[in-house]
């Protein structure tokens, strides 16, 4: 959730740090903190508030220092304020920490500490941490890196973690469980971050830690690596992968915001998540990274998709796909539900985990779950390295690149073409489907790119639909079939950053108490593109119009019925129903966007929330 940049080297730490943060705020922003090592004492700052009012705190400060850490934070235990933003250090001031994750049994662990007389100044779970570590190192006689190997074997819970002592100015200390840490190196440079993105513009030689692992950075040395889980803490060869990020994927090319440039890469997003997966001249779709296990899908009796959000929302679109397609039952679960009921998973299930970030918290768990029970576990997931990438047997990156903007927009899009390869690649191999209706799908898959740009070049028409629905109190996003999913997600979109309350129905289910709340204030924004059951979707139409409701329809090109009914009409090329998601989400992502820059809002970075929920 929140994002930790470390440095060791011979060059200023500072302006490296402060940068790196600026490239993680979108994993939580509610404080941020700095410490740097000035020869024998670390120096700490930290504000409340966003990473440039940090910056200009610092202004004025003494900067400098070649190792520090930095840590901009997403808040779970302890309110955004200035005492619980990280770094926490120890109370002789000889060990400062930053930390990403959730100390499950930090409450047992505090009680002991303060029975043995620690203060504390913080309420964060964190701040155990950095005690413990101390306490074991002064009882033990030991090094930093041994102490915190003993203290974490104590620990239960997620972290991923950078530390420096006072004892050894030019070590910088790390750790990792649950949460994700990578190592950058150049010459006898270390950069350490939660994701690439601070590192991408020093070096591209990166090193995954593995659950468990500590390493220690030193200067002039190369990176050494135990496990806390190998009893003889013998060292690990690190394994060096080369980043596949780069620079002007992480700037906004242009664009306002980065969920604006999102949205526009989705033609490019969705062509590189079909890149090398279908040959039409071999008449196959094939998937690398599930090749492995296709047996296992070939012969799953159920599919159990977990995810969280709009990975969600995919999962719930692939469910019409997969059923449709493959002839398999499919069951989409919430993550966070499905990780604690306890749930009925037989070892002819495949379970499918949905997710941009591969670091949600639950739907890992969700993961772990699957594992336990012996099902076929199946990662979808858009970054490289993540955790759920290396937690599941095998799986696809859906390669639509690095999506900053908190709101999810091109990984939707590119989650659901993944999921119609697969189920078009199964129900091949399988026999579910017609050779014609296979070639149908296929040939129109390969048009959705550009009828996604046809969408985007609407953006004007959009922007006067969102003048409209910006000054309403909340919106009503209707759809049928593999459609209701398209209203859910467009729903989530306006609540999420422009902070109009939306909801998403079935539209029939409009009959069974929502339209209750239609009256002439209510924007009913209505996916009602050729499908089976148009006719159905214009009888909604027509009693939402009969309570005075505001109709704002997508259609496809050449609508006349609901067209006529509507006081907005936003109308999308012709596509085969089952694909139809990656189209209609298209229009609702632009009006969302664009409602949000009207009231306001900071769409990059809404309020209260982060790009990744790595923690509960
Ligand atoms: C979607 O716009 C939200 N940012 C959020 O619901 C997100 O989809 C959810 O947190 C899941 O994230 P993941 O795909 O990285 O697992
Ligand atoms: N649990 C720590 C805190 O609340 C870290 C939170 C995070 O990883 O976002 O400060």
């Amino acid at each position: 959730m929140c994002g930790i940049v470390a440095y060791l080297g011979n060059r200023e730490a500072y302006p490296i740090l402060i940068e790196g943060l600026r490239k993680l705020e979108y994993r939580g922003y509610d404080s941020a903190g700095v410490a740097l090592m000035q020869g024998n004492t670390i120096q700490m700052y930290k504000k409340k508030g966003r990473v440039d009012e940090l910056d200009s705190y610092c202004a004025s400060k003494d900067r400098h220092g070649n190792a520090g850490i930095a840590h901009t934070r997403w808040a779970t235990h302890g309110e955004p304020n200035e005492e619980n933003a990280h770094p926490h250090v120890s109370e002789d001031g000889t060990i400062a920490l930053i930390h990403n994750g959730i100390i499950e049994n930090y409450l047992s662990l505090k009680k002991g500490l303060l029975a043995e007389g620690v203060t504390f100044k913080s309420e964060t779970d964190t701040e155990v941490l950095v005690h413990l570590i101390r306490r074991v190192q002064e009882k033990e006689q030991v090094s930093l890196p041994d102490a915190v190997m003993l203290a974490l074997s104590m620990v239960e819970g997620t972290y991923a973690l950078a530390i420096l002592s006072v004892d050894d100015p030019d070590q910088l200390v790390v750790a990792k469980k649950g949460s994700p840490l990578l190592i950058g190196t150049e010459g006898n440079e270390f950069f350490v971050a939660s994701d690439g993105a601070p590192i991408v513009g020093f070096t591209q030689d990166v090193v995954y830690l593995d659950d468990g692992d500590v390493g220690v950075l030193r200067l002039g040395q190369p990176i050494k690596i135990k496990n806390i889980n190998d009893e003889q803490h013998l060292l690990k060869r690190p394994s060096f992968h080369k980043l596949e990020l780069t620079l002007e994927q992480l700037e906004k090319g242009g664009f306002d915001t980065f969920m604006l440039k999102e949205i526009f890469e989705q033609p490019k997003a969705v062509r590189d998540s079909m890149r090398g997966r279908i040959n039409l001249k071999k008449d196959v779709v094939s998937l690398g990274g599930i090749i492995e296990y296709e047996q296992k899908m070939l012969n799953a009796k159920r599919f159990i998709i977990v995810a969280c959000g709009t990975s969600w929302h995919a999962g719930l679109v692939a469910e019409y796909i997969f059923e449709s397609l493959v002839r398999v039952p499919v069951e989409v679960e919430y993550a966070s539900e499905f990780r604690y009921r306890n749930p009925i998973i037989h070892e002819d299930d495949v379970l499918i985990a949905i997710s941009q970030s591969g670091e949600t918290a639950d739907t890992l768990a969700a993961v772990e779950i699957g594992k336990k029970h012996g099902a076929t576990v199946i990662g979808i997931c858009n970054v490289v390295g993540s955790t759920l990438a290396r937690e599941t047997m095998a799986g696809s990156y859906t390669h639509a690149g690095p999506e900053i903007g908190v709101a999810s927009t091109k990984a939707f899009t590119a989650q659901v073409t993944v999921l119609a390869l697969m189920a078009l690649s199964l129900a091949k191999k399988k026999g579910t489907i017609s050779k014609s209706e296979y070639h149908k799908l296929i040939s129109d898959l390969e048009t959705i790119p550009e009828k996604i740009s046809q969408v985007l070049e609407q953006e004007q028409h959009i922007q006067r639909i969102a003048q409209y629905v910006a000054t309403r109190p909340n919106a009503l996003f209707l759809g049928r079939g593999v459609n209701y999913p398209v209203a859910l997600e467009g729903a989530l979109k306006l609540k999420e950053i422009s902070y109009i309350h939306a909801e998403g129905y079935p539209a029939a289910e409009i009959k069974h108490g929502p339209i209750a709340l239609v009256d002439n204030t209510m924007p009913v924004i209505v996916i009602a593109t050729e499908q089976e059951t148009y006719d159905k979707v214009v009888s909604n139409v027509q009693e939402i119009i009969a309570r005075k409701g505001t109709i704002i329809s997508v259609v496809t090109e050449g609508d006349t019925a609901v067209k006529k009914m509507s006081k907005f009409c936003i109308e999308i090329p012709k596509t085969e129903e089952l694909l139809t998601p990656l189209v209609a989400s298209v229009p609702l992502q632009l009006l969302a966007y664009h409602v949000a820059v009207i009231r306001d809002c900071d769409v990059d970075k809404p309020r209260n929330l982060a790009k990744s929920v790595s923690v509960e």
